[in-house]
């Protein structure tokens, strides 16, 4: 039976390597979608915890994940070899930057090393991770074709940007248009038709390097944005102007204008990352990004000028950082997630605590303990232990925060989230 037939016909095995944000959601997909899929992730504990139908991510109940374990159409291991059984391919690793902002494609090259080892006729490659334009070809199919593997004939190889907004509740893996390049014509059509038997929307592209720039295209559009009218927040506010008033009274053109909203700077596996591997790329070709160094320079510098509102905030107060008890609420890169990778908390967390503050956290979706926090004591937000804080700094925030008591209880609120809360009061200082 061809690749083709197989997949129309759901008896396609399929195998999605790399289990996080993005893989976990996309292994269960397939499962419903009737696939037998497996899940290869070098993280033992993550494997256990699917065949035992936990959920470690938000977005995937433990209900969804039981359903298609207990059918048999999921299953999750860290043995590569039973990459020897199956028809297609999906590599969802991490792709982060290094400390010199080059990108780190190592964990894309271990996996397809691993499947490397056992390709056969007719395997169908999709590569999910955000990189620079040209990997699929540089990189895997390099390694991958041979005189023997020609791409297209008996080798697909494709690229298809993951969208994932975690947290999102409107948009999730099925439902969000999935755009599709591959290497070859024939290679686009049959990672769309995999796709199409599970996904809502797909949007083919001419070639594998038009995919990987559409993601880089649309994380660089919001990093840009962003650095925009973070730049306009900084100006307003030397020159004495609500730069909220400002936005919301652009915001109701109703043509040519998008509306973006200061914030204490990029978050998140993404947009802080994701342009840089685009401007590598360019640099490369002998062309400099200018606008996404200066987004990258402005973003980067927002938790700073948090800091320089906590000082104008604690200054009023007639006290200094150094000594004061400050509470964070919110240290997710974003509200209402557990993900703290990125996180602009993080940075104003450090910056406060180098300058004597004995800073503590509140957010419900993240434990104490965790990753960079370490060390950072986490708090509810009761009367006693606010009684001893000096200011809340509100980062990201999140829901089920009663952000009126907060305010009653605290002598300064320092809030930095990119949504206006409309509470007006001497005792707030926005960006
Ligand atoms: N998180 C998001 O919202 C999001 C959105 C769009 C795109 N992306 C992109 O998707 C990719 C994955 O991101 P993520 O957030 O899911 O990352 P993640 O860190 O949550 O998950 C990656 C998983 O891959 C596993 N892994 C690492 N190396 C491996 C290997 N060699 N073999 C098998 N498993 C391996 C890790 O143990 C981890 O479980 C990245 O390129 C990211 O930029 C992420």
């Amino acid at each position: 039976m061809s690749l083709v037939e197989k997949i129309k016909s759901k008896e396609a095995r399929l195998a999605v390597i790399g289990l996080g944000y993005v893989g976990l959601p996309l292994l269960v997909e397939f499962g419903r979608a009737g696939f037998h899929t497996v899940g290869i992730d070098i993280d033992a504990e993550k494997v256990r915890q699917i065949n035992d139908s936990v959920s470690y991510i938000k977005d995937v109940s433990d209900e969804a994940l039981g359903d298609v374990v207990k059918s048999g159409h999921v299953s999750a291991t860290t043995d590569f070899s039973v990459l020897a059984d199956v028809d297609t391919v999906n590599i969802c690793v991490p792709t982060p930057l290094r400390k010199t902002r080059d990108p780190d494609i190592s964990y894309i090259v271990s996996a397809v090393d691993e499947i490397a080892k056992y390709l056969h006729d007719n395997q169908l490659i999709i590569l999910e991770s955000t990189t620079y334009p040209g990997t699929t070809e540089e990189v895997i199919l390099t390694r991958l074709q041979s005189d023997h593997f020609r791409v297209g004939e008996n080798l697909f190889l494709a690229f298809s940007p993951e969208r994932v907004d975690p947290g999102n509740p409107d948009f999730n893996t099925k439902n969000i248009p999935k755009v599709v390049g591959g290497i070859t014509q024939a290679c686009t059509e049959v990672a769309s038709l995999l796709y199409s038997a599970t996904l809502v929307t797909i949007v083919p592209v001419s070639t594998a390097k038009v995919a990987e720039t559409v993601k880089l295209l649309e994380n660089t559009f919001r990093s840009v944005n962003i650095g925009l009218v973070n730049e306009i927040a900084l100006m307003c506010n030397k020159m004495d102007i609500d730069v909220w008033e400002v936005i919301r009274a652009a915001a109701t053109k109703p043509f040519g204008f998008m509306a973006f909203y200061p914030g204490p700077g990029l978050g998140g596996h993404c947009i802080p990352i994701d342009p840089f591997y685009l401007s590598w790329k360019a640099k490369l070709s002998g062309f400099e990004a200018r606008f996404i160094e200066l987004a990258g320079q402005i973003n980067g510098s927002m938790p700073e000028y948090v800091v320089s509102r906590v000082v104008e905030a604690l200054n009023e107060e007639e006290k200094s950082v150094k000594g004061s008890r400050i509470v964070i609420v919110g240290v997710a890169y974003k509200a209402d997630i557990d993900d703290i990778r990125e996180s602009p908390a993080l940075d104003v967390i450090e910056l406060l605590c180098r300058r004597g503050a004995n800073v503590v956290y509140h957010d419900s979706y993240v434990a104490e303990g965790h990753g960079k926090l370490e060390g950072i004591e986490s708090i509810e937000l009761d009367d006693a232990a606010l009684a001893s804080c000096d200011c809340a700094v509100v980062v990201t925030g999140h829901k089920g925060v009663d952000y009126d008591a907060l305010l009653e209880k605290v002598p300064v609120l320092v809030d930095t989230r990119n949504v206006y809360s409309g509470v007006k009061s001497d005792k707030i200082y926005r960006l």
